[in-house]
């Protein structure tokens, strides 16, 4: 702002600010929430265009994620940098940025104008803080006629604190929505824990029966602790608290160390493991929990959704300056249909249901945890065949 005059707002701006409050709080499904600021943003500053940009406090950088004229949907996740860009520089200044001729500014990074095909002209970035937490910028680019004003910067400024408390709002909705699935989830094998232990209580059961029932209570409770360590994993990716540590390791103990975990399952099952990791592999460098997480929810898969006395096969390779990992099985395969869909949160391909217990969360968390890496995971697979899952991690230099 210019001047120490504050810009009285035009009182039909107050009101369509007042509105937008009540509607934006009342919005707790995120996308749509953030498509209804842009929209909001882009009409009150009579802007040809406006972005969000979220704040990824892990990497320290903002990521694109929604804006009004964004036609390909696929270029959410952009990266764009705290350093060299008006955006960045908004957030770490935590004030308003308003420039006239932003392209020729050397701080503006012309994302927007990528993304959009809009060539920015004047550019007004708002940072987005909620108690005291960054949590990303608003930017609205290309006023209709003439510049931005202090009335422009002083209704964004507005709708940006409202639209960041209603960001914030909607990602704690979204870790309670968690918890109610998890409770939910934990539901069914609690069940069958307690009622395979009242059966042992009986002093009339048979032997078979009294194996079976603890072969009940040992796999639910595997499938418990399961969930419940996918679940907080999960919670805190969502919520931006989990934190990478990277390191330099080797993979072939790693394979090992998860093959183990499972081998009284793939023994139960009738399974051989093979493993086929080079020795001559140079280390990777990524967060070793992390990956044995991935690792863990590949083999598990593979132990579950495979045929009696079927194979597991681990194996890696470098493929393009990036180090390929895959876990293959001999299982019923992944119909084409399906495919598109497995890495989507709790999602279960049909039938899945009668063949192992599941939550439909360990793809999606694998994915966000390779991606985290700035890795890939790929899925082929052959219907009665098997199912080979790809996953892609850079090398270190
Ligand atoms: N190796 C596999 N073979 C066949 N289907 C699989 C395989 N891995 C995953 N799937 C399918 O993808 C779904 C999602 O996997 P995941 O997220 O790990 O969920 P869950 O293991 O809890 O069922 C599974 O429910 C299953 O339908
Ligand atoms: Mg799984």
């Amino acid at each position: 702002m210019t001047g120490s005059a504050v810009p009285l707002l035009p009182l039909d701006a107050y009101r369509r600010l007042l509105a937008l409050a009540r509607d934006l709080a009342a919005t707790l499904e995120l996308d749509t929430l953030l498509q209804r600021i842009v929209q909001a943003a882009a009409e009150l500053s009579e802007a040809e265009a406006a972005s969000i940009l979220l704040y990824d406090p892990q990497r320290k950088e903002l990521r694109f994620q929604t804006a009004t004229n964004l036609s390909d949907k696929l270029q959410r996740g952009t990266r764009v940098p705290l350093e060299g860009s008006l955006a960045g520089l908004a957030l770490r200044r935590r004030r308003p940025i308003r420039r006239q001729h932003a392209h020729s500014d050397p701080s503006h990074y012309g994302h927007l104008d990528r993304l959009t095909r809009i060539a920015t002209d004047s550019l007004l970035a708002v940072p987005l803080i909620a108690n005291d937490e960054p949590i990303g910028v608003l930017e609205a680019v290309n006023k209709r006629s003439g510049a931005f004003t202090d009335a422009d910067e002083e209704i964004l400024t507005v709708l940006g604190a409202q639209a960041a408390v209603a960001i914030q709002n909607a990602r704690l909705f979204l870790e309670a929505d968690l918890i109610a699935e998890l409770v939910h989830e934990v539901r069914t094998p609690l069940g069958a824990i307690l009622a395979a232990a009242q059966l042992l209580r009986l002093p009339q059961i048979s032997e078979p029966q009294r194996r079976q029932a603890i072969d009940a209570i040992e796999r639910e409770a595997r499938y418990l602790n399961e969930l419940t360590t996918t679940f907080l994993d999960l919670a805190a990716l969502e919520s931006g608290r989990a934190r990478f540590h990277s390191e330099a390791f080797a993979l072939a103990p790693l394979v090992d160390e998860v093959v183990q975990l499972f081998a009284a399952e793939i023994e139960a099952a009738g399974l051989t493991v093979e493993t086929a990791i080079p020795p001559d592999l140079p280390p990777l460098k990524a967060d070793r929990g992390k990956i044995k997480q991935v690792l863990i929810n590949l083999v598990s898969n593979a132990v579950k959704y495979n045929r009696r006395g079927g194979k597991i096969r681990l194996a890696a390779y470098r493929e393009n300056g990036r180090l390929a990992i895959t876990v293959s099985d001999t299982g019923p395969g992944i119909a084409p249909e399906y495919r598109r869909r497995l890495f989507q949160k709790f999602y279960r391909v049909p039938g899945s249901e009668q063949r192992a217990a599941g939550s439909g969360l360990g793809l999606y968390l694998c994915k966000r945890i390779v991606e985290a890496h700035n890795g890939e995971i790929r899925v082929h697979s052959k219907p009665g065949e098997g199912t080979t899952f790809v996953v892609l991690l850079p090398l270190m230099p």
